[in-house]
């Protein structure tokens, strides 16, 4: 971000109002937002060592230190929210493997996935989702558990991590991802409405609750903001993104902002500012994505994530959330104890 831009976002994110987020209060030696120890989320799960978004992939990451699960999600033909990171199924289950939905298969019919053939979540019901099961999409990853899992719906989820707490003994927190929710507007599917119901019903619509809810479409995250009190995170997968999402009516119009590792640091390795400018209008800032298998070039991904949090980041999103844990562990003054 150059010197312009960096003070127009600080003019524009200090004029903020914030409400309240879930806090963890710590002894945190690095400029996080009030001093809160960061933030570890497990990116769909344990996603690195089981297949993302399952039940398992999620127990496994709070056993492991997350604070935070999150479950992207998309919504089957008859409403119901499910968690899977794209709105087709190929890749994530073993739907092409089923001569029963072999007629299924049609061609993607908006602009973002334009050309794709595949099978789309929103032409399933939950009982047909029920019958597929998860598979590992990323080829250098264990196949090991493929075929095991089912696809869980968000209310499982938040059944889930009520049921649980971290290892520490906090509340599970639930940070879900609208994927595409215009495209699901388009197809006549509320899926904010459904998000905040299913939140209501479990007692979770309240301000402080364990909740981030997230989304890369602005128009959503502004209209999300004014329909709930709980904290709506815009994310942004580059600078044009951030400035697109700053040049609507009322911006910063979120609570959390989720940025790409990527905008943290200029080319010349400096701060590119985009942290203190949030900072300084009391928006804390979320990085994504920490994988320990796909390093930042050949620097060892604890130094990734530790470079993040030296920086004020947070919450960091790790696809190996141990590894985050270790991280935040290895900086946090008069480190506690696991328990075993
Ligand atoms: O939501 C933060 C991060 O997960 C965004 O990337 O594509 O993995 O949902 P994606
Ligand atoms: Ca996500």
């Amino acid at each position: 971000m150059n010197l312009r831009s960096s003070l127009v976002l600080t003019a524009a994110l200090t004029a903020a109002s914030c409400v309240a987020v879930p806090e963890i209060k710590g002894d945190w030696p690095a400029p996080s937002l009030g001093g809160r120890q960061p933030l570890v989320i497990a990116h769909r799960g344990a996603s690195g060592e089981l297949p993302e978004h399952t039940l398992a992939a999620y127990e496994r990451a709070i056993v492991h230190g997350a604070d935070c699960i999150e479950p992207d999600l998309v919504m089957t033909k008859d409403g119901v929210l499910i968690d899977r990171h794209d709105i087709y199924l190929s890749t994530t289950t073993d739907v092409a493997d089923r001569p029963e939905f072999a007629s299924r298969k049609r061609l993607a019919t908006d602009k973002d996935h334009e050309g794709r053939e595949d099978w789309f979540a929103s032409d399933f019901t939950l009982a047909e989702i029920r019958t597929l099961r998860a598979r590992q999409p990323f080829d250098t990853r264990s196949k090991s558990f493929d075929g095991l899992y089912e696809v869980p719906t968000f209310e499982e989820v938040l059944d889930l991590a009520a049921s649980r707490t971290t290892i520490t003994g906090s509340k599970i927190c639930v940070y879900p991802e609208a994927k595409a929710p215009s495209l699901h507007a388009s197809l006549g599917f509320d899926m904010g409405g459904e998000i905040l119901r299913l939140l209501k019903n479990k007692g979770l619509d309240k301000p402080g609750a364990p909740v981030f809810i997230q989304s890369f479409e602005p128009d959503f995250v502004r209209e999300m903001n004014s329909r709930t009190k709980l904290p709506v995170v815009m994310l942004a997968g580059d600078m044009n993104a951030l400035s697109e999402a700053m040049s609507k009516p009322g911006a910063p119009y979120w609570d959390g902002l989720g940025v790409t590792h990527r905008m943290l640091f200029n080319e010349a390795g400096e701060s590119s500012g985009v942290i203190e400018a949030s900072h300084a209008a009391g928006i804390p800032v979320h990085v994504w994505t920490y994988r320990d298998d796909a390093p930042f070039g050949s620097e060892p991904i604890e130094d990734s994530m530790s470079k993040a949090l030296k920086l004020g980041a947070d919450g960091l999103f790790a696809d190996f959330p141990a590894t985050a844990r270790r991280v935040v562990r290895e900086m946090t003054p008069g480190r506690f104890s696991d328990p075993s």
